[in-house]
């Protein structure tokens, strides 16, 4: 086909993620099979960046004419100074992991905590009224906590090994209508049988140390809803756990999806394909 320069037709999306190490990510699988499906020109590559590459990799996708990045471990929080401007919810997760570039401008977003609740909310129905029990107070927690705030849950109990950086957490993120407490795991055992969601964002039970959970099962109540972020392995000794005893379980690889929804549709403005993304995810990991 001959090319033109009609104005209606764009040059290819430049868009890609940046990370250390990186050679292990499925976002390219993912969002390659995005375009595709929405018929939109473009690329999405891996880019292994140091971090003391990082704002010169900030520079250069700017140069390149990029659309827009993915950031993953370890640039989430180093990248918010090197940017024009922050979304708020990349203010209230302390974190970024995308950027969206407009007219030579960068802005920082954080989908992980929206992508997360919504893959919840698509798996298990309304949250506005639940109550939530979450284990951690790291990162993760943060940006999964301000996205359950949105939904207005009733309330949410962090529980974590240190209970001082609970606290910490939640004195971040006061001001809203939803009741916020912090608990060590000594005070599970009162707490998760009035609790509707329990959500693990901690490490435990992720590869290789499948073995671990960070709940003895006999605790857990039967018919609750239980959610743990990991997505290797699919179903962690939690998950499994919880549904020998008869609760809904829901995996973190819902999560890794939608966080890639929600950056597809702010980088292109069309709607993501979220079930062909959910499958390309699914194959990359055979
Ligand atoms: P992330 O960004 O993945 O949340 P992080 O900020 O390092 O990572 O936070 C890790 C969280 O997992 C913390 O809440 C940590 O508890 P502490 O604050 O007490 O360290 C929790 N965590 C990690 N390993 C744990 C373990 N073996 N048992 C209980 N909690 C653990």
């Amino acid at each position: 086909m001959m090319m033109t320069n009609h104005p209606h037709i764009h040059a290819p999306l430049l868009l890609g993620v940046m990370g250390d190490p990186i050679a292990h990510s499925k976002s390219p699988a993912m969002h390659n099979i995005a375009l595709e499906a929405a018929a939109l020109p473009g690329m999405y590559v891996p880019l292994h960046v140091k971090p003391e590459h990082l704002a010169e990799a900030v520079t250069g996708a700017l140069a390149l004419g990029f659309s827009g990045f993915n950031v993953t471990i370890p640039h989430k929080v180093a990248i918010m100074e090197l940017l024009d401007e922050l979304d708020e919810s990349a203010v209230q997760c302390g974190a970024v992991n995308t950027v969206v570039i407009r007219d030579g401008r960068t802005k920082g977003y954080n989908t992980d905590g929206i992508g997360y609740v919504r893959s919840l909310k698509e798996e298990t129905g309304e949250l506005s009224g639940k109550i939530v029990t979450v284990l951690g107070a790291g990162g993760a927690a943060r940006g999964i906590i301000y996205a359950l705030l949105k939904e207005k849950v009733a309330s949410v109990t962090v529980v974590n090994r240190t209970l001082s950086k609970a606290d910490e957490l939640l004195n971040l993120l006061n001001g809203s209508q939803t009741t916020l407490k912090s608990a060590t795991y000594d005070e599970l055992q009162a707490c998760l049988p009035e609790t509707d969601i329990l959500i693990n964002t901690t490490s435990v039970g992720m590869h290789p140390d499948v073995d671990a959970t960070p709940v003895e099962a006999a605790l857990i109540p039967e018919g609750i809803i239980v959610s743990d972020l990991i997505y290797n392995p699919l179903e962690t000794r939690l998950l499994r756990e919880a549904k020998a005893r008869g609760c809904k379980v829901v995996g973190g690889l819902g999560m890794f999806v939608y966080q890639g929804a929600y950056a597809f549709e702010y980088w292109t403005g069309v709607d993501a394909p979220v079930s062909l993304m959910h499958s390309a995810v699914l194959e990359a990991f055979n």
